[in-house]
């Protein structure tokens, strides 16, 4: 076969497009939070290879000012630059709410937070009337609300921060007499909503007992579905798909190995086996 100089340069061009293609997703969070995401991300991507970090390290991000998260989360970002991702997923909603913005301008990589798919979902649904539950940090910076109301400007938001969840999370007690309690603490004034937005990526693990207090109707949004649909899209739309037929694989990374990681991930991925490292 002849090539021309046009043919070289398409096909070195779709060499290029397929090395990107190719690369790992990257998702990050403070801990294992973030994990309710990924899982929803492998069912609607299956064929990608993913790269997780839990920063365990500086677990709880929910406490601290937003200076400090914008520096963990260009810490994190890097981290999965230099692991040459395609496309980077911030799996919190304490670094969506506080640093997301900060981000996109910093790095010239596609970042994908978890507040605007889910405000398109609750503007689909035509849901004006909202609770949000998340970080003391989420809530402070009113990032769920600002958001919501750009789109849905009469809706009406009742916010609650829940610092307990996440650490309590972390220890695995999702399930327990104290769990309850504290759900019910935290949630007992929110009434007459719509939806209930589990504003931090730790919530879904409370799923069962968040259920119980609230009414049937009341629609519960675990954000990783609305990430993972929103990611597909833009996947799709920027031909980023991997070409994997086979699953993909799936690495983590923490900055700290000392912690509950590895239990409460075991038993939320299903897996008895996960492929942890350390990283700085
Ligand atoms: N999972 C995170 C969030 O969505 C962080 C929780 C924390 O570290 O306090 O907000």
């Amino acid at each position: 076969m002849k090539y021309n100089v046009q043919s070289l340069k398409h096909i070195l061009l779709k060499m290029e497009e397929d090395k990107v293609n190719n690369r790992p997703i990257g998702i990050f969070d403070s801990g294992v939070g973030g994990v309710t995401v990924l899982k929803e991300l492998q069912k609607l991507l299956p064929n990608e290879d993913y790269i997780y970090i839990g920063d365990t390290a500086s677990f709880p991000y929910g406490s601290k000012s937003k200076k400090t998260i914008i520096e963990l989360c260009k810490k994190r970002i890097e981290n999965l630059i230099e692991k040459e991702v395609k496309v980077i997923v911030i799996a919190c909603g304490t670094a969506t709410s506080q640093a997301l913005e900060e981000m996109k301008r910093i790095f010239n990589m596609p970042i994908i937070g978890i507040i605007e798919p889910t405000v398109e979902y609750l503007n689909e649904k035509k849901y004006k009337n909202i609770g949000v539950i998340a970080t003391t940090g989420t809530i402070r910076s009113n990032g769920w609300e600002e958001n919501i109301k750009k789109v849905i400007p009469d809706a009406k938001v009742q916010n609650k921060a829940c610092p307990l969840l996440a650490p309590m999370a972390e220890e695995g007690w999702t399930d327990n007499e104290i769990a309850k309690l504290a759900i019910h603490e935290y949630i007992k004034d929110i009434k007459n909503i719509d939806a209930l937005i589990l504003g931090c990526t730790h919530y879904p693990l409370f799923k069962k007992i968040i259920e119980k207090e609230l009414t049937k109707s009341v629609d519960i949004i675990n954000t990783g579905e609305m990430v993972a649909k929103e990611l597909k899209e833009y996947i799709i739309k920027n031909k980023l798909k991997n070409e994997n037929i086979k699953e993909g694989t799936t690495q983590i990374f923490l900055t700290d190995l000392e912690c509950n990681f590895l239990n409460v991930a075991k038993s939320l991925m299903q897996k008895d086996n996960l492929n942890i490292q350390k990283i700085n």
